[in-house]
């Protein structure tokens, strides 16, 4: 029987909510676009910070060992792969964590950065605004699924040496769960010019399907030598709000850059004790229950929700993610400027989405929705979709 209640959320319209937060008179508009999730975090997380509050201590913290043995215990446990301590690093949040190690990556002048498209705003931005240039593998829509283009992706390596590819693994917003064959392959073009690979696996937390998530350092020798792994907590157990993330680097030249760059940020100490209590409590298993119970209802709203579009509004077709609670949805049947697709969707249906021109030029005419809701904010924002879109509309 379940143990937790996920039909129930806070109402985030009132916490100053990112996603829910909208102008007055949008009050009934259902929050579906930025990647946190409604529901509160499991009991185990709430158990653990109580101590803190009660100790009102905050003063400055080293990276307790503790932490790392728990990390270390996760990797073994969850995947098999055997780090040392000196592997790794904490940073506060994933995004940081990514450029962090594009600066470490970025050394030479008029740099270029292999990302593949579509691909999450706030890395498109930050390659740019760190005065690098973009070099995009488009992946390639295939009767339903993204594929990645290894001809391009090869292409691009071999011919233009960028400085560094950013792998989103599992891929937002396309929601794609890369096998270990996937990644092995691109790691094996990445190794073979000497391109090192930053993966951000932030989405790794819920595979769906019974699939299973392979981290980057986990993938073959030519990955650990290349491989640049970034993990959080926060978009399993819903801990956006207390960031940290753990870096792991296996080949020293990267991994002792790295190290510098920890230290030019002053970034090893002064750990919140708020954030790191949470991540020990997720990382040793003390609330994967809950987690499993959370992806559960997840991966069925998703089955609701693709079922429901299929059905009721053949113009969107949405594209099943294989990993995360993220929705990619192709809406380009319906013939409306793709500038406006995210305001369409707030006026007629009643729901904010992510406009899909965020995640670049091959997101046009595409949206993204977030399905970590209650199943009756679900439902209401379906009911809104058919009605805006659907046949009759
Ligand atoms: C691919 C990816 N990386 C990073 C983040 C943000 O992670 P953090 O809040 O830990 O920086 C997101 C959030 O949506 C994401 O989709």
């Amino acid at each position: 029987m379940a143990e937790f209640d996920f039909d129930k959320a806070p109402d985030h319209r009132a916490d100053g909510s990112y996603r829910w937060e909208e102008p007055e008179g949008y009050g009934d508009v259902v929050g579906m676009g930025t990647a946190d999730l409604d529901f509160p975090c499991a009991p185990a997380i709430r158990d653990a910070l109580r101590p803190i509050v009660e100790t009102n201590t905050y003063n400055y913290r080293a990276n307790r060992r503790e932490l790392e043995d728990a990390l270390i215990a996760w990797y073994e446990r969850n995947y098999g792969l055997t780090l040392t301590r000196d592997s790794l690093f904490a940073v506060p949040g994933t995004l940081a964590a990514v450029r962090l190690a594009l600066g470490v990556l970025l050394r030479r002048p008029h740099a270029q950065v292999l990302v593949q498209y579509p691909c999450f705003g706030p890395i498109r931005e930050m390659v740019k605004l760190s005065g690098a240039r973009l070099l995009r593998n488009r992946m390639k829509l295939e009767d339903g699924r993204y594929e990645v283009d290894f001809e391009d992706f090869e292409e691009k390596v071999r011919e233009e040496r960028p400085a560094a590819f950013v792998l989103v693994s599992p891929q937002n917003p396309t929601g794609r769960l890369f096998s270990k064959d996937e990644l092995a392959r691109m790691a094996k073009v990445c190794a073979k010019y000497h391109v090192p690979v930053i993966s951000d696996e932030v989405h790794s937390l819920m595979p769906h399907g019974g699939r299973k998530f392979t981290p980057i350092l986990a993938v073959s020798p030519e990955a650990r030598a290349v491989g640049i792994q970034i993990v959080s907590m926060s978009k399993g157990y819903n801990l956006m709000g207390l960031p940290k993330a753990f870096v792991a680097i296996e080949n020293p030249d990267f991994r002792k850059r790295f190290a510098e760059t920890i230290e030019a940020h002053s970034f090893g100490y002064a750990f919140n004790p708020f954030a790191d209590a949470a991540a020990k409590v997720a990382l040793e298993g003390k609330a994967d229950a809950w987690l499993g119970e959370a992806n559960a209802y997840i991966e069925a709203n998703i089955a609701h929700a693709v079922k429901f579009l299929r059905e009721e509004v053949p113009a969107l077709v949405p594209i099943e993610p294989e990993a995360g609670f993220l929705l990619w949805v192709d809406c380009r049947a319906l013939g409306e400027d793709p500038e406006k697709l995210g305001d369409l969707f707030r006026e007629r249906a009643r729901v904010s989405v992510m406009n899909g021109l965020d995640f670049g030029k091959a997101g046009a005419g595409f949206v993204r929705l977030n399905l970590a809701v209650t199943r009756a904010n679900l439902d209401r924002a379906l009911d809104g979709i058919r009605r805006a879109f659907g046949p009759k509309a």
